[in-house]
């Protein structure tokens, strides 16, 4: 796809290509690595309003980001409009650039609570959230679902009452809750979106290599994409759709994501984390079953530079 730059308020993005939010996955070090490949625009894991005014120590983690990440943008999930709006002023998001809304997570923890996806069934406390937001200023955008019920779309009500609400970029994932992750992505409500608000939209839902990214650009007349999964354990999948060269070495870029990890989270911490964040790295990598699975049992990190070790022999 050809790059372009994209006008998020006050600030313009390197080119269209960004980094899904992805929890539990795209931590500093996973962004600064898609970004080292050309990611655009890189988000948080999705944080809580109500934990952020707590200031517990899992929130400060989760917000925290470096200067790799020339623009700094967070996902914030929650249902009340008055916290929302003080989130947005708190000193924790000041650093933050572009302060995005969960509206489309399906999980039943987020949904019961009124969060998430739940919105897409309450436009009007939407509205109030993402208006009562967008009047402090700041560069506000909203990450979408199609809707709660499959093949009830509410995508271009809601953005269009996210444009006017004061919102400047809209990204939409083309499936419904009920979906979770599965199945094909509806370009072709992606393109009513696209046709129905002047703000940017970005399209989200099964892009995992450039072939993809092409065809939902094609289909959908998006003015860019978001990665999600496809970034996983491939952060050069970035260079791919843009078209630049790039290298790419597996054991030198686990390693330096463990590197990157260390200089913020202790050592036992990161190895666990890693059980699940390797197998991403590992796909398609033909190292046989013992050598995988004493990666998904690892306690320090340590050991798992050394099967890194055993994996390059
Ligand atoms: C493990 C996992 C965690 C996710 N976490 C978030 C999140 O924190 N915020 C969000 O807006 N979407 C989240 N999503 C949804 C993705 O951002 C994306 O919309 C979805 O995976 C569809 O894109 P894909 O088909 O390219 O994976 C998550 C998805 C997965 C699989």
């Amino acid at each position: 796809m050809k790059p372009k730059s994209i006008e998020i308020g006050s600030v313009i993005t390197p080119n269209n290509v960004f980094l899904a939010p992805l929890a539990g996955y795209t931590d500093f070090a996973f962004r600064n690595i898609c970004i080292s490949y050309g990611a655009g625009l890189t988000f948080t894991e999705m944080v809580s309003a109500n934990g952020l005014l707590y200031g517990s120590k899992a929130t400060k983690d989760l917000l925290y980001t470096t200067d790799a990440e020339k623009i700094k943008a967070v996902q914030l999930f929650g249902s009340d409009p008055d916290i929302m709006r003080e989130a947005v002023l708190s000193e924790p998001l000041a650093p933050f650039d572009v302060i995005d809304v969960n509206m489309g997570c399906p999980v039943p923890k987020i949904y019961s609570n009124g969060a998430g996806s739940a919105l897409l069934e309450d436009l009007p406390r939407a509205e109030k959230i993402l208006s009562a937001m967008a009047k402090t200023g700041r560069n506000i955008t909203v990450k979408i679902r199609l809707g709660t019920v499959r093949g009830k779309s509410v995508a271009v009500q809601f953005a269009e009452m996210a444009e006017g609400a004061g919102v400047k970029l809209i990204a939409v994932h083309g499936r419904y809750r009920p979906d979770y992750y599965s199945g094909e992505a509806d370009v072709k409500e992606i393109a009513a979106v696209k046709n129905a608000v002047h703000i940017p939209v970005i399209a989200n839902g099964g892009i995992f290599c450039a072939e993809d990214a092409d065809k939902m650009m094609r289909e959908t007349g998006a003015d860019g994409v978001m990665v999600a999964r496809g970034a996983l354990g491939r952060p050069f999948v970035f260079s791919e759709i843009l078209g630049r060269d790039y290298e790419y070495d597996l054991v030198k870029t686990v390693k330096r994501h463990i590197a990157l990890l260390k200089t913020r989270f202790d050592d036992k911490f990161i190895a666990v984390n890693f059980r699940k964040v390797i197998p991403n790295y590992l796909k398609g990598v033909k190292c046989g079953k013992e050598l995988k699975l004493a990666f998904v049992k690892v306690n320090s990190t340590a050991e798992i530079e050394s099967l890194l070790d055993r994996l390059e022999k």
